[in-house]
């Protein structure tokens, strides 16, 4: 028996003498506070029930009669149940915790089992050490093939060396944005992946990886069908532009030398009227070319966004008597992808569309700020703004929802701001890598 024990076993010998020689509570109440105190020691039950024997042992030495014996049997019997209910309390206390755990992990293991998004754990060493069904669901390989194995091999090549990047920082415990990977499917096409990658730790040391990767494949799909979309959209702008430009110019030109040849054949009073419509023809004829130059602006495919924005935002000014200020901020003002900038232009566009008939403003300012990432774009009027906030399902217009359809087709977002009488802010993001 180590020293500590020794200690114990003689308080517990004293304590359960007096209680034999009739000292009450007090003394069960030290039981209490003994069985109590080995518990906090890390005394096991095992070490307990030797401490009580040789109590009980020296009590029974000193006993003399048959009575004494039997009382003093009797009262240690209620002095060592006494001193092992703290030993007691903390058995059932574990087994509540414990039933609560395994609950708890039961639900965590059926919320893993049906997620629809493959959830996975890495080693250190880049092996694959556990993984949901979703993975077999979701690549067609089965989980036995895999784990155990290195991660790699299950990425795409071309995005390996990125992987590995990524891992080698979470190692370290950082935890990166939402990254994309392509996944090898057992069928040999490659999956595209969004992944959520953390630090998983033990005993505040980061041991391995904690992901959860998700099948994206439709929304790739879908957005590749808007980009072909706004494609042929703009194709048909072009064609329209084109339309107006040459067809109804042309008429309106022809018109022009029918008046001029006209004019000369009339009666002074009757010419004077004529001048009059020469000059509306010509106001006509300046608003078709404008129209015809902001569908089809040969600025933005000639010299970029910027000067294409102020050319547009010019002529938006001039015909509705507004002040548009044009500013533009951030790094490298070079050209952009071209269906970026369309992007950004139709919805400047649509945005001063809305300006001009919804929001009774006097003055706009569009501001481009292109980041090293993404470029934004604000339109902020000082109108009326929006009447209550927008619902997609009620409202009834194409033209916000044409924007969130071109900047989401691109991976972007759209947000439009707005306070009773203090105007609108429409912002969009984009980012400059797809
Ligand atoms: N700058 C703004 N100021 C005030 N209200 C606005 C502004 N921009 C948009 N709105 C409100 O948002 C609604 C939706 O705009 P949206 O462009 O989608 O449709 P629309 O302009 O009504 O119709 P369409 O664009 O199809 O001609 C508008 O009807 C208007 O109530
Ligand atoms: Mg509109």
């Amino acid at each position: 028996m180590n020293p500590e024990l020794r200690v114990l076993a003689k308080r517990y010998a004293q304590a359960l003498q007096e209680y034999v020689l009739g000292r009450g509570e007090a003394a069960l109440q030290e039981a209490c506070d003994l069985g109590r105190q080995a518990l906090g020691d890390g005394v096991g039950v095992h070490d307990m029930a030797a401490i009580q024997h040789r109590a009980l042992i020296r009590s029974l030495m000193r006993v003399r009669t048959r009575e004494e014996s039997s009382s003093t049997l009797r009262a240690a019997s209620r002095f060592i149940v006494e001193s092992l209910l703290p030993f007691e309390m903390s058995h059932r206390k574990s087994q509540e915790v414990n039933a609560a755990l395994r609950e708890s992990e039961e639900r965590y293991r059926s919320v893993v089992d049906t997620a629809r998004d493959i959830i996975y754990t890495l080693s250190a060493d880049a092996k694959i050490m556990s993984m949901n069904p979703a993975f077999e669901t979701v690549t067609g390989w089965s989980r036995t093939e895999w784990i155990g194995k290195d991660f790699l091999p299950l990425v795409h090549p071309d995005d390996r060396p990125r992987a590995a990047e990524i891992f080698q920082a979470v190692l370290k415990g950082q935890v990166p944005p939402i990254f994309e990977l392509g996944v090898r499917a057992k069928s040999g096409f490659t999956i595209p992946g969004e992944f959520v990658a953390t630090p998983l730790a033990r005993d505040a040391r980061v041991v391995g990886v904690l992901g959860v990767a998700r099948d994206i494949t439709d929304r790739k799909r879908a957005e590749r069908a808007l980009r072909h979309l706004n494609e042929a959209l703009e194709e048909e702008v072009k064609r329209i532009a084109h339309a107006l430009h040459d067809e109804a110019g042309q008429l309106l030109a022809s018109v022009h030398i029918a008046l001029a040849d006209l004019a000369p054949t009339l009666p002074p009073p009757a010419r004077e009227k004529m001048t009059e419509v020469v000059r509306s023809l010509k106001d006509c004829e300046d608003s078709l070319r404008d129209l015809s130059h902001e569908l089809r602006p040969m600025v933005l495919e000639n010299l970029g966004l910027m000067p294409a924005l102020r050319n547009l935002a010019e002529k938006v000014a001039r015909r509705n008597k507004l002040s548009i200020t044009v500013s533009a901020s951030g790094n490298n003002p070079a050209r952009m992808p071209a269906s970026i900038e369309s992007a950004i232009y139709r919805s400047t566009q649509e945005a001063l569309n809305n300006v001009v008939k919804h929001a009774g403003a006097r003055r706009v300012r569009i501001r481009v700020r292109r980041g090293s990432r993404a470029v934004s774009c604000i339109v902020q009027d000082d109108g009326v703004g929006l009447s209550k906030p927008l619902r997609r399902e009620e409202s009834t217009g194409l033209g916000l929802i044409g924007i969130r359809e071109r900047v989401g087709a691109l991976g972007g977002s759209f947000r439009i701001a707005s306070r009773p009488q203090k105007g609108a802010t429409l912002l969009l993001i984009v980012p400059l890598q797809p």
